[in-house]
């Protein structure tokens, strides 16, 4: 999750300094999103109690979570774990993703301006898509697919129509 895109430190520099400029996301608004929304797991009847049992460090997950969201939306290489294999043996279902997502989108909504949520929740269902693809064939099944969800579809291709327009 650390790799360097093409070009090296100094063509990430630019790439995170563009997508801040973009989608006015920074470092203290992936702590605001990332801290609103395990506020909002945590107290969700479907994962709450996933999280509850797994995780004993709350300061230390939400810290690490910020790396994670700082990698994924800026490109800062800020987060050098495996997201993956701890996915793997929950038992996760489409129904957890599906409640992830919806809870995610909300609170980017709600914490962020439209271009940022847009930037946060197009990454977050294709990671989440990856995750089940993943799952599917650890347990030697084919994925399913996934359904289309016209509203985040039609804001990612707005946001690649605005990214190839500035690049
Ligand atoms: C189906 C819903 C999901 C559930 C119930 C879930 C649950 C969890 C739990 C319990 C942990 C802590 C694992 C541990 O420390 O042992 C964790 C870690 C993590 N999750 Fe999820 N997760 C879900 C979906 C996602 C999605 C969609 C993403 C990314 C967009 C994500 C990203 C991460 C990352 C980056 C970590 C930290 C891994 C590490 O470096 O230790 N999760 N998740």
């Amino acid at each position: 999750m650390g790799a360097e895109p093409d070009g090296g430190p100094e063509r990430r520099q630019l790439l995170t300094l563009d997508v801040m400029q973009r989608t006015g996301i920074d470092e203290a608004m992936i702590r605001r999103l990332v801290h609103a929304f395990y506020g909002a797991i945590r107290a969700d009847a479907m994962l709450g109690p996933i999280f509850g049992a797994r995780i004993a460090d709350w300061d230390r997950h939400l810290a690490r979570m910020c790396d994670f969201w700082s990698s994924v939306a800026l490109m800062t290489g800020r987060y050098h774990g495996r997201p993956m294999p701890p996915h793997m043996r929950m038992g996760l279902e489409r129904g957890h993703f599906d409640r992830w997502l919806a809870l995610f989108e909300a609170t980017a909504r709600r914490e962020c301006p439209p271009p940022a949520a847009a930037h946060f929740v197009e990454r977050a269902h294709r990671i989440a898509e990856s995750f089940e693809i993943g799952i599917a064939f650890h347990h030697g099944q084919t994925p399913p697919a996934r359904r289309a969800r016209p509203g985040w579809l039609a804001e990612a291709a707005d946001e690649r129509a605005a990214t190839a327009s500035t690049a």
